[in-house]
């Protein structure tokens, strides 16, 4: 039930925090999402919350930060990060993620490589028990250039891609989805992925391609609240 993965998500976020937070941490990345809110609030209870400052990973990150009193700073003035929690799409058994779903996996990815410890946070369904590409089967997120998108899309099918989708706002927007960069993002299915390096790399040289949401040798550890209420962690 959607209790269930509320407090999954909150159990998981209190317990990265409260295990990995160093007191001595003067620079924090806050990811993007709804499990990270939880993070968000568990660091505005600490008493020392004024002494670190949060760098925020896109519009929503930004106001968590302001809304928990925390201390608001930007990447540009914080490139060497104490550690770092998001969310993520999806994790597989050696801590590769699908990242992106809410669409600000660029900034979440600039946050995360600048951070010494970046530790994810997310409910039992975003555990596989394999590759990646088995829980998460929305594609892998990509954000790019507005005009690349069609020269894109067809290098996306020729590498292999089954599905490959300019993402729509939906009923909330007429047209494509538009990141906290003002670009564009395109979700690509390739079934199970075997190599996530080898899929990022590739992906990554086409012209036009800002970022993917493939995150791979970038995560210390996962945390992963489960249905019975525990969290289980992923190293
Ligand atoms: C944002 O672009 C994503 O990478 C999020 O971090 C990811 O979608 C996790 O979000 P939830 O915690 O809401 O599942």
């Amino acid at each position: 039930s959607t209790d269930l993965v509320e407090q999954a998500k909150k159990s998981a976020a209190y317990k990265a925090v409260d295990e990995n937070f160093p007191e001595s941490a003067k620079v924090v990345g806050i990811g993007s999402g709804s499990t990270v809110i939880y993070v968000a609030e568990r660091l505005g209870q600490l008493r020392n919350k004024s002494g670190f400052v949060c760098i925020p990973t896109g519009f929503q990150s930004k106001q968590l930060i302001i809304d928990n009193g925390l201390s608001l700073g930007s990447i540009e003035q914080y490139s060497n990060i104490d550690i770092a929690f998001d969310g993520a799409d999806e994790v597989d058994t050696d801590l590769n993620l699908i990242k992106g779903g809410g669409a600000c996996l660029f900034q979440e990815k600039l946050v995360a490589i600048a951070s010494k410890q970046f530790i994810v946070v997310a409910d039992y369904r975003k555990r596989s028990p394999s590759k990646l590409g088995i829980q998460w089967t929305k594609g892998v997120p990509i954000e790019i250039v507005p005009n690349s998108y069609a020269k894109i899309t067809n290098d996306l099918y020729d590498l292999g891609a089954k599905k490959v989708i300019l993402r729509q706002g939906g009923s909330s927007k007429a047209g494509p989805v538009v990141t906290d960069n003002n670009n564009f993002l395109i979700d690509a299915d390739f079934g199970e992925i075997a190599d996530p390096v080898k899929l990022h790399t590739q992906i990554k040289l086409l012209v036009g391609v800002v970022e993917t949401g493939l995150f791979t040798d970038i995560t210390t550890k996962a945390y992963f609240g489960e249905e019975n209420g525990q969290v289980g962690v992923l190293t």
